[in-house]
């Protein structure tokens, strides 16, 4: 393997492959301080969902606890070494998962085709956040929800250092970035109504805070 390809970063290529970030992921504190509101996400999950960037896998024993009869779970994850643990982990739970290569920013499914679309501390890395957002609204069908939970800019002190911190933490975190204005995203898309938003008490500086809501896309254009 060449010095270039042994890096562990998104290549000048636009490669993402992150397998030093992959393999110690779940031992990081940041699943750990997620893990409880995974439910949240996971909750009455019924019809066509899709998750985005699901990594390890680490939403599926969720799913399977929650899932309806008529459930149907596809899911994306870019980097390789993440959708190897993410199958393996779908195994291992039973979850019958529709596990693709593929990015956010260019979703390989057809308009209005999704009921419900979770990101779980995703659009933190997603490196077009804006054309993935699009994306979401484009999939999800009128009515449908786009459910997340991510870590988002701090304000004052907290989200200075966070400024000073970012370049090296997206370094070792894999494209993940402290500083995405997540919730304002969210809730300035004319496609989506916002049904809930709630700031959370938990998680560790500098990936905090954790916000986790509830949108709604509407029916073409009007309030859903
Ligand atoms: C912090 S991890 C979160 C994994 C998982 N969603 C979870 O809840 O634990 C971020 C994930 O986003 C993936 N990712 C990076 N760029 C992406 C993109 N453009 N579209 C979708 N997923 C992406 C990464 O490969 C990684 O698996």
């Amino acid at each position: 393997m060449s010095e270039q390809r042994s890096r562990s970063a998104a290549t000048t290529h636009g490669e993402i492959s992150h397998p030093v970030f992959a393999a110690v992921y779940d031992l990081c504190p940041e699943p750990a301080v997620v893990e409880a509101e995974r439910a949240y996400l996971a909750r009455d999950l019924s019809g066509r969902v899709l998750e985005l960037g699901c990594g390890t896998g680490d939403m599926f024993p969720f799913a399977v606890d929650a899932a309806a009869d008529d459930l149907e779970y596809h899911a994306i994850e870019p980097d390789p070494h993440m959708r190897k643990r993410a199958a393996n982990a779908a195994r291992e739970t039973g979850l019958a998962v529709d596990l693709r290569d593929a990015r956010a920013e260019s979703l390989p499914y057809p308009d209005e085709s999704f009921d419900i679309v979770l990101a779980g501390v995703v659009f933190c890395t997603i490196q077009d956040p804006d054309a993935a957002l699009e994306e979401v609204v484009r999939v999800l069908k009128p009515g449908g929800e786009f459910r997340f939970l991510e870590h988002v800019h701090a304000d004052g002190w907290r989200g200075t250092g966070q400024e000073l911190l970012d370049p090296l933490w997206k370094r070792g975190a894999g494209g993940c970035h402290l500083t995405r204005e997540t919730v304002a995203r969210f809730v300035s898309h004319d496609g989506l109504a916002v049904e809930e938003i709630d700031r959370l008490d938990i998680g560790v500086f500098p990936a905090t805070p954790i916000v986790r809501g509830t949108l709604r896309r509407r029916q073409s254009g009007v309030l859903g």
